[in-house]
């Protein structure tokens, strides 16, 4: 028997664990930082609405309608075509997005113990990342740990595991992350970091930041990997796709936005640069709270927050290849999970390692960076643009826009809907894929 979640609200709680990570506490705000500011912001919650709304709404109702994984979910509803190519893509997504991210999970882990040792100062905190992550072993052996903890949630199943968990690390990360914002907003000189976070320049905006916010928008809400077809595929017949959805992405750009909320305002106060980059979160921020009252209580806080929004990201990667081998193969869970994460761990080894400890590289950039590339430019792009594709063509018409409407009770998709997912959907993807590439390799 296939489980179902407890609720609607268990659901959307799920989802948006998942739609929430380090995408959101580690990779928006250095992505707003690097961009410009609050013109990115407008940009990125326009590609949100226009592209992100109609492919959360077409992912999930996938899920619900065939109660499958993605592999078993395109087969279903076009046997005997090369369409189910798209779910195993999604599943290969699952697979090597978290073989590096759970190696920036483990380092996450990692600060939250040093924080409780409190070895940041305002000066040091770039040799002591540069330090732990080139060191080798250290780093690896927390990727170990965070995937033993996405593992265990795994094989307890989808209530008992990813539900239970997530009932209790959503509602804590909210109070974490209010925490910071309050203590960011209140500090002297905070007006300028939200000055620059919400008021939008647009000269700033060129056709790289086109490039970061499309792929930051897919990567944020998990979509284009069959993470949301997934989880949706627990769902029961009935309930309602559109609200949830809706509910999904507003927690998950609410968080991104406050997760900038609680970093620009102590960066600008403490007098700290907005645009470093990556850096921003692991070399920055402890340096900002080490400059600041009780800033090792703040520090530990913001890491621990951000574990825990990796881990109930994590578990969603996890979960779409399971649920693969669980459906196709015919494998018990339990078996399934621990296989697959061992073989995920291993590709981590080499991620990690590549970061400084050895050289590994492909194409003149590191093994990590190549796995950062590879899904941001090809692997969430092409499955989000193919299943655009699928939901406007091939279920021919507005299938799926009618099956969706006959559960949601209070918002239901128009005429609108088919023009988005068969037209601007597909078009602006592809657009700018295209872009992305001649820029890439003509780099
Ligand atoms: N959405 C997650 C984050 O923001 C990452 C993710 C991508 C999860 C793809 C599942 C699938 O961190």
């Amino acid at each position: 028997m296939r489980e179902n979640w407890v609720s609607r609200a268990g659901f959307i709680l799920a989802a948006a664990g998942s739609a929430i990570g380090l995408g959101n506490i580690w990779r928006f705000p250095y992505v707003v930082g690097t961009n410009g500011g609050a013109a990115f912001v407008v940009i990125y919650l326009i590609i949100i609405l226009v592209i992100g709304f109609p492919l959360m709404v077409s992912e999930i109702s996938l899920g619900k309608m065939t109660q499958k994984n993605p592999v078993g979910a395109f087969k279903a509803l076009a046997p005997d075509t090369p369409w189910w190519l798209v779910g195993a893509m999604g599943v290969l997504s699952g697979f090597v997005i978290l073989s590096f991210y759970s190696v920036v999970a483990g380092w996450g882990l990692a600060y939250v113990l040093k924080t409780l040792q409190g070895v940041f100062t305002v000066s040091n905190t770039e040799e002591i990342f540069v330090g732990h992550i080139t060191q080798g072993l250290q780093p690896v052996l927390w990727h170990f740990i965070f995937m033993v903890l996405t593992t265990i949630i795994i094989t307890l199943g989808v209530v008992k595991g990813i539900g239970r968990s997530v009932k209790y690390l959503m509602p804590a990360l909210f109070v974490l992350l209010l925490m910071l914002v309050v203590r960011a907003l209140t500090l002297e000189g905070a007006l300028e970091g939200v000055r620059f976070y919400l008021q939008p320049d647009f000269s700033e905006i060129t056709f790289g930041s086109l490039l970061s916010a499309t792929g930051q928008a897919f990567f944020s809400l998990s979509l284009g990997a069959g993470a949301m077809l997934t989880y949706g595929s627990y769902l029961k017949k009935g309930d309602d796709v559109v609200s949830s959805a809706v509910w999904v992405i507003f927690l998950d750009v609410g968080i991104a936005l406050l997760a900038g909320l609680a970093i620009f305002p102590a960066v600008f106060a403490l007098g700290f640069d907005p645009s470093v980059g990556a850096g921003l979160a692991f070399v920055t921020l402890p340096a900002v709270f080490a400059a600041m009252p009780l800033g090792n209580l703040f520090a530990f806080t913001f890491f621990l927050l951000l574990s825990i929004a990796a881990l109930t990201s994590a578990i969603s990667m996890l979960e779409i290849v399971v649920s693969w081998m669980v459906d196709e193969k015919g494998i018990t869970r339990f078996k399934a999970t621990i296989g697959i994460a061992i073989l995920i761990f291993i590709l981590g080894i080499p991620a990690s390692l590549s970061i400084g400890a050895v050289d590994i590289s492909i194409f003149g950039i590191s093994f990590f960076d190549f796995l950062d590339l590879f899904q941001e430019r090809f692997l969430l792009p092409i499955g989000a643009l193919l299943t655009s594709i699928f939901v406007g063509y091939v279920l021919k018409g507005s299938k799926l826009r009618l099956e969706v409407n006959q559960d949601s009770k209070k918002l239901k998709l128009g005429a609108w809907f088919d023009v988005l997912i068969k037209y601007v959907v597909p078009t602006a993807i592809g657009g700018i894929l295209i872009a992305g590439w001649i820029s890439l390799f003509s780099s």
